[in-house]
């Protein structure tokens, strides 16, 4: 077992890191008080590769490794969790899921497009009802021969005010139950498609998060993703990649947030000596750092599983149920060891408090990730 990172993966995780020092880090707090989509710095990660990392070279992709991907997103969030997930979505949710099971047709229509950057994507799976218990779906996609009929509300959706492309699952034959469901690639630019209401969110405030309408849209029937019925499938297989993308998310804020309580205990002095001498706060550095190496562990491990062909349903819950735990709890100790300033935004902390919360949450929250970990564990 070879536990070193490869030249390759030193390499981009330097390249990550100096990105989000020069470009994410400035304005990342204004970006956070005026809930401001950060175009310009999505524009840069795609020039960067970091928009469709994974994606084969033929269609404008990285080539790389699953791992490369957690490793840039963990560098991302250490300093921007809404940049991150921009990207996660992007690079996990909507790449993956055209690439994997898309047609060469999708592929060179949309996937050359959203692996370069030059398009944003968006995965609308939830709605109102139908969030953890995803095959309650409200939202009907009605056959009409080469054509679809699509109708209904997706909420709480990454990217929806700025993607191009979106991959909308929705019901086409309820009798069927989850066999039922179908995911189609949906333009903006079609009739009938409504951007709603933006949220006003407690993190990842950078980002833009919408409720959308589909107002009798028409889908062409090549733009139906895999075999009619596939769609409740192909939402879980493409959920199980995001959630490494999540995690390592997660991982970031946690390690970004020890780092600077770590840093900030070494200058700050209290009782005339550094607060990194007392053992209050140093034993406090030592629990958050072990926790975050454990969940290191766990999300490039998954990483691994994915890269390497093994089912990663089940280690990827693990990393995410894990590292959003670590996320929550090493972000409010860093609040803690900073005091009365971990309290004002200048210093980032409070911020990736608020950013942590939803790691909690989106793709899956910590309760799903256990019914997916405990299923794994009980089948016979
Ligand atoms: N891969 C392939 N197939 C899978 C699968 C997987 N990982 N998981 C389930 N399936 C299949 C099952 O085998 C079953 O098929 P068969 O009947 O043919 O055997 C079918 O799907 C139904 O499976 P279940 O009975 O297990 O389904 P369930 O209703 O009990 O749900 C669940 C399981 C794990 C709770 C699932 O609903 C789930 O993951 N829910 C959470 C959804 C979610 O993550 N939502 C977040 C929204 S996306 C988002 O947040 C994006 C963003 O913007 C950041």
């Amino acid at each position: 077992m070879d536990f070193n990172l490869s030249e390759e993966h030193l390499m981009i995780r330097q390249a990550a890191r100096d990105f989000a020092k020069q470009e994410l880090l400035p304005g990342v707090i204004e970006r956070d008080n005026k809930q401001e989509f950060p175009k310009e710095q999505v524009r840069k990660m795609g020039q960067l590769g970091f928009m469709g990392m994974m994606v084969d070279p033929t269609y404008g992709g990285g080539g790389m490794d699953t791992l490369s991907y957690a490793i840039v997103i963990e560098e991302l969030s250490k300093v921007d969790a809404s940049c991150s997930v921009i990207a996660s979505v992007n690079n996990s949710l909507v790449c993956y899921g055209i690439e994997q099971y898309g047609t060469e047709q999708q592929k060179q229509k949309y996937l050359t497009k959203l692996a370069t950057g030059e398009a944003l994507g968006a995965f609308c799976l939830s709605e109102p009802e139908a969030g953890s218990d995803a095959t309650s779906q409200k939202t009907t996609a009605i056959d009409k021969g080469d054509h679809y009929v699509l109708n209904g509300t997706k909420n709480w959706i990454t990217n929806g005010g700025s993607a191009d492309y979106h991959i909308v699952i929705a019901q086409t034959d309820k009798d069927k139950g989850h066999r039922g469901i179908n995911a189609f690639i949906v333009e903006k630019s079609w009739d009938g498609f409504e951007i709603g209401p933006k949220e006003d969110k407690l993190g990842i405030r950078g980002s833009d998060t919408h409720t959308l309408n589909f107002n009798d849209v028409k889908v062409p029937k090549e733009n139906r993703i895999g075999d009619d019925g596939f769609g409740f499938k192909f939402a879980m297989k493409t959920l199980s990649g995001g959630r490494i993308g999540i995690a390592a998310q997660a991982l970031g804020i946690a390690s970004g947030s020890y780092e600077m309580a770590r840093d900030y205990s070494k200058i700050r002095k209290s009782f005339g000596t550094e607060i990194c001498n007392h053992q209050a706060i140093a034993f406090k550095l030592a629990d958050m750092h072990l926790e975050i190496e454990a969940a290191r562990y766990l999300v490039y491990k998954s990483a691994w599983d994915k890269d390497n062909s093994t089912n990663y349903d089940t280690s990827s819950a693990m990393a995410k149920l894990k590292a959003s735990k670590v996320a929550m709890e090493v972000s409010v100790e860093a609040v803690q060891i900073h005091g009365g300033n971990g309290f004002v935004k200048e210093y980032h902390v409070e911020r990736m408090m608020r950013d942590a919360k939803i790691t909690q949450i989106y793709e899956g929250t910590s309760e799903i990730q256990k019914i997916v970990i405990s299923r794994s564990l009980l089948k016979d």
